[in-house]
C-alpha cells in the first residue's frame, strides 16, 4: 500500500537545481585554482598583463604551445594543461578578434563550464587582460549560463563527487573596469536564477509537473517574496467564469487545468508589463492523438509557462521596483472519455465561439482565455505570450529563432532588440488580414482553431491568437500585445551552447531585459 502511495502521490515540493556559481571579481594577481586563459585566434602569447600571478613553468608550457601553433584557439575550442608544477590551465580559443560578438563571447564562456572536468578542480580563475566590458560581462554570463544540468532524479553514486560539483570562479581584470563587471556579473547570476527555475520547469516529468503542482510552486514563490501576489483561477472556478478554452483543452484530464497571476510590486501603479504563457504539462494531442515517436518531448508544451515563472524570478532577484504580471494557462491534454472532441464548439471567455477541429491545436485555446483575462482584468500596457505552438514554427525557424507576431510595431522592435541584445533571436512574421480570414470562417462559430489547410500553421495559429486580445479601454484600438511562437528554441538543440540539453529557460533573459532594461 505505502508503494502505491508513493507512485501515485509525491510529498513535499518539487527538488530543484542548485544556485548559480559563484563568481567573485578580482583585480589582484593571485591564481586560484585552475588558470582559464582567453585567447583570440591566433595568439602567440598570453595578452601582456595576464601573466602575472602565472607560475613561470605553467607560463612557458602556454606559450610554447602558442608559439608552435598546437592551440590555435579557434572559437569554439579548449585545451586542457596539465602536468608542470606551475598548476593547471584551461586554455579557450575566442576566435578572431574582429569577429568577435557578445554571443561569441557567451558561448566561449559556456565552453568554460562545458569543458569543466573532475582535473580542473572546483576552483578557476579567469584572466582577462584588455578585454571590453561588454565582452567580459558576456563570457562571464555564458559560463553561468551552462553551468546547468538536471540531476534531480538520478540517485546519486556515493563515490562519485563529480555530480555535486559547485564551482567558484574568479575572474580577474584592470582595476578600472572591475565595477562594471562586479555589477553586471551580478545581474547575470540574478537573472539566471529565473533561467534555471525555467528550465527546472520545463525539465520535470509530466507525472510529477501538472497544472496543480505548477500553482502549488507559484503560491510558494509568492509566500517566501513579500513584493509578489500569486492568485490561482482553479478548474471550478474556470468553470464558472466560462474560460471555455481552458476547461476544454483540461477536462479529459485527471490533473485538472487553472491559470496561475502572478503580480510583482503590485502596489506600484500600472499599466504594466504581462507576460502570459501557455502551460501544457504535457500534450498528447487529445482524442486527435499525436504518433508515440518523440511524443515524450510533449512535457515542454508547457516552456511558455515556464518562462513566464522564470522571468518573475528573475525580476524579483535582480530588485526590480515596478508591477509587472505574468500569467499561466495550466493544462494536461489527454485523451479520455471526459475529453472534447474534434467537432465541438466552445465558448471562450471572450464570449467568442470556436469550433475545435484539431484537439492537437490546443495551445491557443487556453491562450485565448489567458489573454482575454490578461486584457479585461490586469491592465497591462502590453502583453507578450510565449508558447510552443506550432511545429510549422519549427519548420520554417528551426531551432534558430523563435517566431514573433505583433500588432504593433514598436513592441515588435523592442522585443527583436531585447533578443538580439540576449542571443535570443526573435524573428518577425507576418500577421496578414488573409490569416485572420482563414481562420474566422468557420461554418458554425466564430473561429475555428485549423486553418483551412496545412500552409502558413504559426502565422494562422497566431492569427488566431489576436482574434481574443482585447482592445483598450474605452477604444477600438487593441492592446499592444506580441505572440512568441518558441516551439523551436525551448529545448535544447545543439546548437544552442548555452545549455547542455533539455529545457533552455530560453527568454527569460530576454524579457528580464525589454523589461528592465539590464
Ligand atoms: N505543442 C504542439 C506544438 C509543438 C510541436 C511544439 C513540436 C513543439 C514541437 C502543439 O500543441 C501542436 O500540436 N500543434 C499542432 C497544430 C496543428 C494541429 C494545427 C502542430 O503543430 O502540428
Ligand atoms: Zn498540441
Ligand atoms: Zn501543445
Amino acid at each position: 500500500m505505502r508503494r502505491f502511495g508513493r507512485i501515485f502521490k509525491r510529498h513535499g515540493p518539487l527538488p530543484q537545481s542548485g544556485e548559480p556559481m559563484q563568481v567573485i571579481v578580482n583585480t589582484n594577481e593571485n591564481t586560484n585554482g585552475t588558470l582559464v586563459l582567453p585567447l583570440w585566434q591566433d595568439s602567440k602569447n598570453m595578452a601582456p598583463g595576464s601573466e602575472s600571478g602565472v607560475h613561470r613553468s605553467l607560463k612557458n608550457q602556454i606559450e610554447n604551445i602558442l608559439v608552435e601553433g598546437d592551440f590555435k584557439a579557434k572559437a569554439g575550442t579548449a585545451m586542457t594543461l596539465a602536468g608542470t608544477d606551475g598548476g593547471k590551465a584551461l586554455l579557450i580559443g575566442l576566435g578572431k578578434e574582429e569577429d568577435a560578438t557578445p554571443q561569441v563571447m557567451r558561448e566561449s564562456g559556456a565552453k568554460v563550464t562545458a569543458s569543466c572536468k573532475k582535473i580542473h578542480g572546483k576552483t578557476l580563475t579567469v584572466k582577462f587582460h584588455g578585454m571590453e566590458d561588454a565582452y567580459m560581462a558576456a563570457f562571464v554570463e555564458g559560463m553561468i549560463l551552462r553551468d546547468y544540468s538536471y540531476d534531480n532524479y538520478k540517485t546519486k553514486d556515493e563515490d562519485d563527487d563529480s555530480d555535486d560539483r559547485e564551482l567558484k570562479i574568479h575572474v580577474t581584470c584592470e582595476e578600472e573596469k572591475h565595477a562594471a563587471l562586479e555589477t553586471s556579473a551580478e545581474t547575470s547570476s540574478a537573472v539566471a536564477t529565473g533561467v534555471y527555475l525555467a528550465r527546472d520547469l520545463g525539465n520535470a516529468p509530466p507525472n510529477d509537473l501538472y497544472p496543480m503542482e505548477f500553482a502549488r510552486q507559484a503560491i510558494e514563490f509568492g509566500s517566501t517574496h513579500d513584493n509578489v501576489d500569486v492568485k490561482v483561477i482553479n478548474y471550478d472556478e474556470a468553470r464558472t467564469m466560462g474560460m471555455g478554452g481552458l476547461v476544454g483543452v483540461g477536462m479529459g484530464s485527471y490533473r485538472k487545468p487553472c491559470m496561475v497571476i502572478f503580480e510583482i510590486n503590485g502596489d506600484k501603479p500600472g499599466p504594466s508589463p504581462c507576460i502570459v504563457g501557455k502551460g501544457i504539462t504535457f500534450d498528447t494531442g487529445g482524442i486527435s492523438i499525436k504518433p508515440s515517436p518523440s511524443m515524450d518531448e510533449m512535457k515542454y508544451d508547457m516552456h511558455g509557462s515556464a518562462t513566464t515563472f522564470g522571468v518573475m524570478q528573475a525580476l524579483v532577484a535582480s530588485g526590480h521596483k515596478d508591477r509587472v504580471i505574468g500569467l499561466t494557462c495550466m493544462a494536461e491534454n489527454m485523451p479520455s472519455s471526459n475529453a472534447q472532441r474534434p467537432g465541438d464548439v466552445i465558448t471562450t471567455y471572450s464570449g467568442k465561439t470556436v469550433e475545435v477541429l484539431n484537439t492537437d491545436a490546443e495551445g491557443r485555446l487556453v491562450l485565448s482565455d489567458g489573454l482575454w483575462y490578461a486584457g479585461t482584468h490586469l491592465n497591462p500596457s502590453y502583453m507578450i505570450d510565449l508558447a510552443t505552438l506550432t511545429g510549422a514554427c519549427v519548420v520554417a525557424l528551426g531551432h534558430e529563432a523563435s517566431g514573433l507576431w505583433s500588432n504593433n510595431d514598436e513592441l515588435l522592435n523592442n522585443i527583436k532588440e531585447a533578443g538580439e541584445h540576449c542571443g535570443e533571436i526573435a524573428w518577425p512574421m507576418p500577421l496578414f488580414k488573409a490569416f485572420e480570414k482563414e481562420m474566422t470562417d468557420s461554418k458554425i462559430a466564430d473561429v475555428r482553431n485549423l486553418g483551412a489547410g496545412r500552409w502558413g500553421g504559426s502565422n494562422t495559429a497566431a492569427a488566431f491568437l489576436k482574434q481574443f486580445v482585447p482592445n483598450m479601454e474605452g477604444t477600438d484600438e487593441q492592446i499592444p500585445w506580441a505572440h512568441l511562437d518558441i516551439a523551436g528554441t525551448a529545448w535544447g538543440a545543439k546548437t544552442n551552447k548555452l545549455v547542455k540539453n533539455g529545457a533552455t529557460g530560453i527568454h527569460v533573459r530576454t524579457l528580464h531585459h525589454l523589461i528592465t532594461g539590464q
